[in-house]
């Protein structure tokens, strides 16, 4: 086990004795069928710096926009937010491979419309890669960045982006037909290029069949554990939240602990019990 001093003065952790090498892009894309990609989602510095050891990739998900803003749905994110948190997290970690969710209205109109913020992103904020939503439809979009130097995660099945036109957030591919477009879109983009693929709230089955249908990686989120790697929210795998989805395993109670703390200090604070200056001086507490 590695520990880790941290500069304050660049908010960086810094591994002890010797700096390792960042993961590549091409190493975790060497990860089909071996090891399994540890992911989860990171919108802050500090967030980042705590992950980033235990962790192959970090995702800047525009799920910031739910967990982070308090928005409906992820589709009023925009490439501004995108590239603040992407820079933070970055900033924050050394060891993973960062990737960066283009925004919903950033990438779909054209390859070009796509380049220009995909570019953005990956100056402004230090990432190596990006993600964006879609099948068949992306597929031209996505061999266009690949082929200029901009690697590209796809995400297919549930695809919150699209949630109005889908309906909502239920689980995807119940049905032959629905599988069958499914999969064609993950081959689609696989063979587009992309490095890893989503896969979100896929029936088990489809998510089987679609890791063995394409040559890159598969990360799952509520399909198997048969994926080449796996993803969460990680403020709901930490239960900072009443309600997270179905799938997901609640490692912690946060949201309890840290209201139990709140209501510690509001106590302390209301006693007078809070100790002042002079107070930590003479004690030393
Ligand atoms: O936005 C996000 O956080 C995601 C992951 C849940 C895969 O797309």
């Amino acid at each position: 086990m590695s520990t880790y001093t941290l500069d304050t003065s660049t908010s960086r952790a810094h591994p002890t004795p010797a700096p390792m090498r960042r993961l590549t892009v091409p190493k975790l894309q060497a990860r089909k069928g071996g090891e399994p990609i540890v992911a989860l989602t990171a919108y802050t510095t500090r967030m980042a710096q705590l992950l980033d050891p235990h962790c192959d990739l970090l995702l800047v998900g525009d799920s910031l926009g739910q967990v982070i803003y308090g928005l409906p749905s992820t589709v009023p994110v925009s490439l501004d937010m995108m590239c603040a948190h992407g820079a933070a997290v970055v900033r924050g970690s050394w060891h993973a491979v960062v990737a960066v969710d283009m925004p919903f209205g950033s990438y779909e109109a054209s390859p070009a419309q796509a380049f220009e913020s995909a570019a953005r992103v990956l100056k402004e904020t230090g990432a190596a890669a990006v993600k964006l939503e879609g099948g068949e439809a992306m597929a031209e979009t996505i061999a266009f960045l690949i082929r200029r130097g901009i690697p590209v995660i796809g995400h297919v099945g549930l695809t919150p982006q699209a949630v109005n036109t889908l309906g909502g957030y239920g689980a995807r591919g119940g049905d032959r037909e629905e599988a069958g477009h499914i999969l064609a879109d993950a081959r689609a983009i696989a063979a587009a290029g992309c490095f890893a693929i989503v896969v979100e709230n896929v029936v088990e089955e489809l998510a089987v069949e679609l890791t063995r249908a394409v040559s890159c990686p598969t990360i799952g989120i509520g399909a198997s554990a048969q994926c080449d790697g796996q993803i969460v929210v990680t403020e709901d795998m930490l239960g900072l939240f009443e309600r997270t989805p179905r799938f997901v395993r609640r490692h912690d109670d946060l949201a309890s602990r840290i209201g139990d703390t709140a209501a510690t200090y509001a106590a302390e604070v209301r006693s007078r019990a809070f100790p002042g200056e002079a107070e930590i001086y003479r004690t030393g507490k």
